[in-house]
């Protein structure tokens, strides 16, 4: 992204070209706008005047289900839009929604937003950032509609999978990193969904009723740092309502908190199809409509708003801070100028998606240390499971991509073990298979058939691969969600938490079958692990790993690379444990069209913690193929109410691996409610076999403060903050305290 752009006269070349120019002009008569020399608002002012209402009017509203704006009489290009989050999606037609079945629009799949914040590494996640701006630049798309940062609230929500976890100093990392290395690459990022778009269900229609310290504390940091750190100049508006107004219509979210007290000086930008009045869109804050329908000229931002200002309804100063804000959009991609030429799909992009994949994968039991795969003591390895023969990229719905290509788990165990030892795979189960209609309704989902497995087939398919696990010294079962509807999917949640089908019998079979059995679970939100988890010995999360998938996951089984993931989200025991659960429908799915958090800030680990849960697996778990101490814990005040916080971490095994070390803060004596501890830090410490590291970790005001609604403010109460710092929520190997003597504010 820039924001001054060097001088060219590229569009200018090209306008001549296409004889849209009468005249050719010399350097002395480029039109400001045009002079890339000038600060970005200074070449705005020029041009909006120059244009008309009907060519203003056409930059706030779709002209294509991807596109806005462009006025080929002044040289100004359209606006194209894509999605995003994990890659750029396969082309759609301008008015339809069926792929247009190009062959250049292929692009790479990155690993989608559960496998990035499992890598708790915000680099990854700007390098990330810039293989989907370059490839971004090479489609000619300015701005790539993502990434999606939804705090996890239910684990049923179907688009968990594309969201970055439940914690919301974990997703703001990742989403600063993502944003900062996407727009670096003159592409802009349109962070989704504002706001509070937790649930699929009923999305396009249902209230939620937040208490304010929880949308403060909970739900919009992740937004707030894109905004204010990283400088996303595009927000997406949600589908649901917050507190009875449509997101893409509320004032109190888009003009007072971003806008206003964010300073937000990009666009807002509506989910498809999520505006539903022209009044309230154009004053409440809504900069560009975008829809799922092709008659764009009823967009309510369309013919309904130039009416509306020809009659005088509207001020005309409104539509130019709309214009302006697009067309920062515009310049900031480089549009106006000469955009970088982009990459898709180079060797470097495919090393990006093949390390997030690595880094992913979380290690969740080990008995026996069964892992990593000893090609001395396996001849016959049997890969068993339909998610091992799967592809997932083209998964989900919008964030689909269509993948140059996707190894598959058995594609990269099989060239893996290649020379060392035999595969045999069988399918074990299978997903039902999912037709969908590629238009959308009102709320952006599709329509769906399924076909159901028949049960004799079910139980043959089980039968065959418990002969396959009785053939093999060692088993790779590979179970899951579908990433199809009802299984980590936009436009439906899940029912519950079990594996679909009959996977648990299957892997219970297995299991006896043979006991050297490695659980892979591939999917993008957990699932609970009755009754079989204490008969397997070894379980990874590998969640969807993107173009690389099955070649990063055999790298990690075989001990070429040390799993170093930790979970971004509390992978519970049941689901009634779960705490959008307890207040019953009327907080989760809602009732009467509105959903209540009861739940209030207790998200996540904040929940169980607080209430003495005991989780499968806590928030921020994760094993390694070597273990790690933690000493010398010494705290440095850096002012009145921040902190540096050191501590040496050392590799005590014979692996190389690497450990993210986090640091929550506990606060005990606050004269308002505080969760029983909260990340506010944490790092990842690669280190050599016997290595010690120093780790430093910066706390600031906001690490200690609760945001006041009655004062409005981030306030800190005076007393001694617990520092918390360990290997996961719940294995906190170091303690200390931080005394804070003034009460103060933190804004
Ligand atoms: C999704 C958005 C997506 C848009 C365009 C909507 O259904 O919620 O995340 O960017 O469609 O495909």
């Amino acid at each position: 992204m820039r924001l001054s752009l060097p001088r060219t006269c590229a569009p200018l070349l090209a306008c001549a070209a296409l004889g849209l120019l009468r005249t050719p002009l010399g350097a002395a008569d480029i039109p400001r706008y045009r002079d890339a020399s000038l600060p970005v608002e200074a070449r705005i002012d020029d041009l909006i005047p120059r244009l008309t209402l009907e060519e203003k009017i056409g930059m706030v509203h779709a002209n294509g289900l991807f596109r806005s704006g462009g006025v080929p009489r002044l040289g100004v290009p359209y606006l194209w839009m894509d999605d995003g989050p994990q890659g750029i999606r396969a082309e759609t037609g301008l008015t339809s929604w069926a792929p247009t079945g190009q062959t250049d629009d292929y692009a790479t799949a990155l690993p989608p937003g559960c496998a990035l914040s499992a890598t708790w590494n915000p680099e990854l996640a700007q390098a990330c950032g810039t293989v989907i701006g370059e490839e971004a630049c090479m489609r000619g798309k300015n701005v790539l509609l993502g990434p999606g940062m939804n705090i996890i609230r239910t684990p049923l929500c179907g688009r968990d999978y594309d969201y970055f976890g439940e914690d919301p100093w974990l997703a703001g990392r990742i989403a600063v990193g993502y944003v900062r290395g996407l727009q670096a690459e003159d592409s802009i990022a349109c962070v989704k969904h504002f706001a509070l778009n937790n649930q699929e269900k009923d999305r396009g229609t249902v209230s939620v009723e937040v208490d304010e310290r929880a949308l403060r504390e909970i739900y919009l940091p992740a937004f707030e740092a894109s905004v204010r750190e990283a400088g996303a100049l595009a927000i997406m508006g949600a589908y649901n309502k917050v507190r009875g107004a449509y997101c893409c219509q509320n004032g109190p979210l888009l003009n007072g908190i971003l806008k206003g007290e964010w300073g937000f000086r990009g666009a807002v930008i509506s989910d498809w199809g999520a505006t539903h009045d022209s009044k309230e869109a154009v004053t409440q804050g809504l900069d560009l409509e975008m829809g799922s329908g092709p008659k764009f000229e009823e967009y309510r931002m369309a013919k309904a708003y130039l009416e509306g200002i020809q009659a005088g309804s509207y001020p005309a100063g409104q539509l130019d801070d709309k214009v302006r804000r697009n067309l920062r959009m515009l310049f900031a991609s480089g549009a106006m100028d000469s955009r970088k030429p982009g990459s898709i799909n180079t060797p470097a992009h495919r090393e990006v998606a093949r390390r997030i994949a690595e880094e992913a994968v979380v290690l969740l039991k080990n008995e026996g240390a069964l892992l990593p795969i000893d090609p001395a003591k396996v001849k016959t390895l049997a890969v068993i499971g339909q998610n091992a023969v799967r592809t997932f990229a083209q998964g989900g719905n919008s964030a689909g991509v269509k993948a140059f290509h996707e190894t598959t788990v058995l594609e990269g165990v099989a060239a893996r073990a290649l020379g060392s030892m035999n595969v045999i795979f069988s399918e074990g189960y299978r997903h039902p298979e999912v037709h969908r209609s590629s238009e959308r309704d009102a709320a952006g989902v599709r329509r769906m058939e399924v076909t159901e497995v028949p049960t004799d087939v079910a139980r043959e398919l089980s039968d065959r691969a418990v002969v396959a696990a009785k053939d093999a010294d060692l088993v790779i079962l590979v179970a899951g969600l579908s990433h199809q509807p009802r299984g980590d999917d936009e436009g439906t949640d899940r029912v519950d938490l079990s594996l679909p089908g009959r996977q648990a019998e299957l892997i219970a079979r297995v299991v006896e079958a043979n006991p050297r059995t490695v659980v892979v679970l591939v999917s993008g939100s957990p699932v609970v692990m009755d009754p079989w988890l204490a008969k397997v010995p070894a379980v990874l999360e590998a969640w969807y790993g993107g173009s690389e998938a099955g070649s990063a996951l055999a790298q990690v089984l075989f001990g070429d690379v040390t799993p170093s993931g930790k979970l971004p989200v509390t992978f519970p025991r049941a689901l009634a444990h779960t705490p959008a659960y307890q207040g019953g429908l009327r907080a989760y799915p809602g009732v009467d069209g509105v959903v209540h958090y009861e739940e209030g800030l207790l998200v996540g680990y904040r929940w169980y913690d607080t209430k003495n849960i005991e989780p499968l697996f806590p928030f921020g778990f994760g094993l390694s193929y070597t273990t790690f101490e933690y000493s010398k814990l010494k705290v440095t005040p850096d002012g009145p109410d921040s902190a540096t916080v050191e501590c040496d971490v050392t590799n005590k095994g014979a692996r190389a691996g690497a450990e993210v070390v986090q640091l929550y803060v506990e606060d005990g004596h606050s004269r308002v409610q505080r969760p029983a501890k909260e990340l506010k830090a944490f790092a990842k410490v690669a280190l050599a076999p016997g290595e010690t590291k120093t780790v430093k970790l910066a706390l600031t005001p906001r690490s200690f403060a609760y945001y006041s609604a009655e004062a409005h403010s981030w306030r800190i109460d005076a007393g001694s903050f617990g520092i918390l710092v360990g290997s996961s929520s719940r294995d906190i190997r170091l303690r200390g305290a931080y005394p804070i003597a003034d009460a103060a504010s933190a804004d």
